[in-house]
């Protein structure tokens, strides 16, 4: 287990500010770890856990912003980031994992996901493109969002048509259907809505 005072939101947010500082990777930072911790905690993980898995949803694109030119090296500089940092090497894995199978980071296209946590995390993050752009299309309001409206957006394959849908049908893999993924995505950024611009 790595160490309690790198777990925490306030050092974490330290850390990925030195190597980020776009508002709106922020957002994508915030908007992923808003769904990992309701998703964490809707499967009833233990507050450590809810917490960790907050964690993670929180800095898993530690080095977008030195690689994002060039992303074919995103993922390649954060497990020598986050070794410096502190973590463990299983919590840089989970990291490093949500970047398996993509076709754009050559160094990771051949690898599976095989845990519940990584499912979790890959298909957290990718949602939240989905939500955050139906949110927007929907004049910033996300207060009164309903999931069948999201599930109309998930199927219409032309919207936000970057968000890989496949990835998020990995919530399956958690234990969880689509319909309640899409319910405990929305609710969970619907908590930092103001945090992320939202309404
Ligand atoms: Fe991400």
């Amino acid at each position: 287990m790595d160490n309690l005072d790198i777990m925490k939101r306030e050092k974490v947010l330290e850390i990925l500010k030195k190597y980020n500082s776009q508002d709106s990777d922020f957002i994508h930072f915030l908007e992923s770890e808003a769904v990992m911790r309701e998703l964490a905690k809707k499967i009833e993980l233990k507050d450590e856990e809810v917490n960790y898995w907050a964690i993670i949803g929180l800095i898993h694109d530690i080095d977008w912003g030195l690689t994002k030119n060039d992303v074919q090296t995103h993922l390649k500089k954060a497990p020598e980031i986050l070794k410096k940092e502190g973590f463990s090497e299983e919590f840089i894995e989970t990291v490093i994992s949500h970047g398996y199978g993509c076709e754009e980071i050559p160094h990771l296209r051949d690898k599976k996901r095989t845990k519940r946590i990584e499912h979790a995390l890959a298909a957290s993050e990718t949602i939240t493109g989905l939500i955050h752009a139906y949110a927007l299309m929907r004049g910033k309001k996300i207060e009164d969002m309903d999931y069948k409206g999201l599930k109309k957006k998930f199927k219409d394959k032309s919207f936000a048509a970057k968000v890989n849908r496949e990835i998020i049908k990995e919530c399956e893999k958690v234990g969880l259907s689509l319909d309640d993924f899409f319910k405990i995505s929305i609710e969970g950024i619907k908590k930092i809505k103001n945090q992320v611009g939202l309404e």
